[in-house]
């Protein structure tokens, strides 16, 4: 096979778009350890006065999330929220029928909201249209965001909060395409819901921006009419649609599952197009933004969920997805985040499925012990780190292989993002070959004097390696693989490696 290589040109004046920082989100749900034992864990020596991690806040803060996704997921379309406010002793004990497990709601919206603020993040809220509906949705809404003067604004103030939350993103529901959806809704009952709901919302707080569920995930047999006609009937009072999906290498097929963000990006067109043809069909003028709320890769833990789900009793907090991630894991959520900020100018907000023990970056161990980075971590952190500023639109030569269930997939796979306020341009690329080198070139004369202030590379020998609370065996290296000579960037990228070149001056 010949060498790999790829030839960027890249200008400072070619730009695509401003990244909104909301594009490195995450989620937490009431799932597995997610909440207890993961944010949460009163009596943990790690934990604040509030019975926060400081650990795992620390960490959190680190990884740079600037809005979290909350309640859920699958959960919210149970969630009684009255049942997780106010005086703690209070909160009844109940039955979360998504997954099969008892709900304390010892942590609920008031204390959700505490810790989102000392994660230096904001709240993404979802609202519960499955088993509930339109006035539960204002009420809630009343209680997180009005100031004060009525039954729910004041019912917040009495619970201790004087000033409202102002949470100003919320989800219309959740996946409720999915027939595993408490309350699943046909296109149709759907569409109708969404719209009536969300202009009740606005009617309430105009400022807020609502996310249209769109579907599960790319293979739901109803996408993507499921978008075009729920948009249709929400077009005039929502700002997003959301796109779900979880990637995994189901087949053991390495080549082929680093070449899944080709799904992601068709995905991404498609419901970009669909959103256009909305517009187009309502005379509208403003485009409907995507919000990818939920990616991630999810497998690994499938057969042991199934178990848990099927043959336990019912539990509180069980650990579930608890997906422990490899190397090639990580190059692969690598993949994914240059394809969501290759779509920037579109997806304005994206949130990486989950955040703590559930499908996630950072991990507790049970019974109280430390707390760690998964590999996933560490291509999340950097690219939330250095991916903040604009796109810029590149001229770009790149070799290409095939892989089992994918044609003409770029050996090279990479984003620039320019930060005029750092003077800094940073290139992201992964080598997705798994037998050799590539070279990369990037014209970058248009920066005049830049040169390279680092050159982050995340790589291992072992495609399968993992990290534990005692080993951390994927972790980000500083190598001298860049240099600049005459306005242009030359950069030896390993194979299966993903890499952060930082340039300035
Ligand atoms: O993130 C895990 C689950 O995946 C969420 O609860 C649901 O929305 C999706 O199916």
């Amino acid at each position: 096979m010949a060498r790999a290589k790829i030839k960027l040109v890249l200008d400072r004046d070619y730009q695509l778009t401003k990244v909104d920082n909301r594009i490195f989100g995450s989620f937490i749900e009431h799932l597995g350890r997610a909440v207890y034992d993961g944010i949460y864990q009163p009596g943990n020596p790690e934990s604040d006065e509030q019975g926060f991690r400081k650990d795992v806040l620390q960490m959190v803060k680190e990884l740079g999330v600037p809005i979290v996704r909350y309640p859920g997921g699958n959960f919210v379309s149970g969630f009684r929220w009255e049942d997780s406010v106010g005086p703690r002793e209070q909160r009844p004990e109940r039955l979360d029928l998504a997954w099969r497990s008892t709900e304390s709601n010892q942590v609920g919206i008031n204390e959700f909201s505490k810790w989102a603020k000392k994660a230096d993040s904001s709240v993404m809220m979802a609202v519960n249209l499955g088993t509930r509906g339109i006035q539960d949705a204002c009420n809630l809404l009343e209680y997180c965001n009005h100031p004060s003067g009525t039954k729910y604004s004041d019912l917040r103030v009495s619970h201790g909060d004087p000033d409202p939350y102002n949470i100003k993103v919320w989800c219309l529901g959740n996946e409720m395409d999915g027939p595993w959806q408490i309350g699943h809704k046909t296109m149709e009952e759907y569409g109708r819901l969404a719209a009536e709901t969300a202009k009740a919302m606005k009617l309430i707080d105009p400022s807020i921006e609502l996310v249209s569920c769109g579907s599960s995930s790319v293979e739901m047999p109803t996408f993507p009419q499921w978008e075009a006609h729920t948009l249709t009937e929400t077009y005039d009072y929502v700002d997003y649609v959301s796109l779900h999906n979880y990637y995994g290498n189901r087949s053991q097929d390495s080549l082929d599952y680093l070449a899944c963000s080709n799904d992601m990006d068709r995905f991404i067109r498609t419901v970009i197009a669909t959103c256009d043809y909305v517009k187009a069909v309502k005379r509208g003028k403003k485009d409907i933004n995507l919000s990818f709320d939920e990616w991630n890769v999810w497998f690994h833990s499938n057969a042991a969920d199934d178990d848990i789900m099927q043959n336990h009793p019912w539990r509180h907090h069980p650990g579930l997805l608890e997906d422990v991630y490899n190397f090639e894991d990580a190059l692969v959520v690598a993949l994914l985040m240059i394809t969501l900020l290759r779509h920037a100018d579109r997806v304005r907000m994206a949130c990486l499925a989950q955040l703590v023990n559930v499908i996630a970056p950072i991990m507790t161990e049970p019974d109280g012990g430390k707390a760690w980075k998964q590999t996933i971590y560490y291509p999340f952190m950097l690219t939330s780190r250095y991916g903040r500023g604009t796109v810029l639109v590149p001229s770009v030569h790149c070799t290409t292989h095939g892989t089992s269930s994918h044609e003409d997939v770029t050996d090279v796979e990479s984003v620039a993002v320019y930060s005029g306020e750092q003077d800094e341009l940073t290139i992201f690329a992964v080598n997705r070959t798994l037998d050799g080198d590539a070279d990369l070139t990037a014209d970058i004369r248009s920066f005049g004097d830049y040169r390279v202030l680092d050159h982050i590379v995340l790589e291992n020998d072992d495609l399968k390696a993992v990290n534990s609370a005692l080993e951390e065996k994927v972790a980000p290296a500083h190598t001298t693989q860049s240099r600049v000579e005459n306005g242009e960037l030359i950069s030896l990228l390993h194979k299966a490696s993903f890499n952060v070149i930082r340039l300035g001056k």
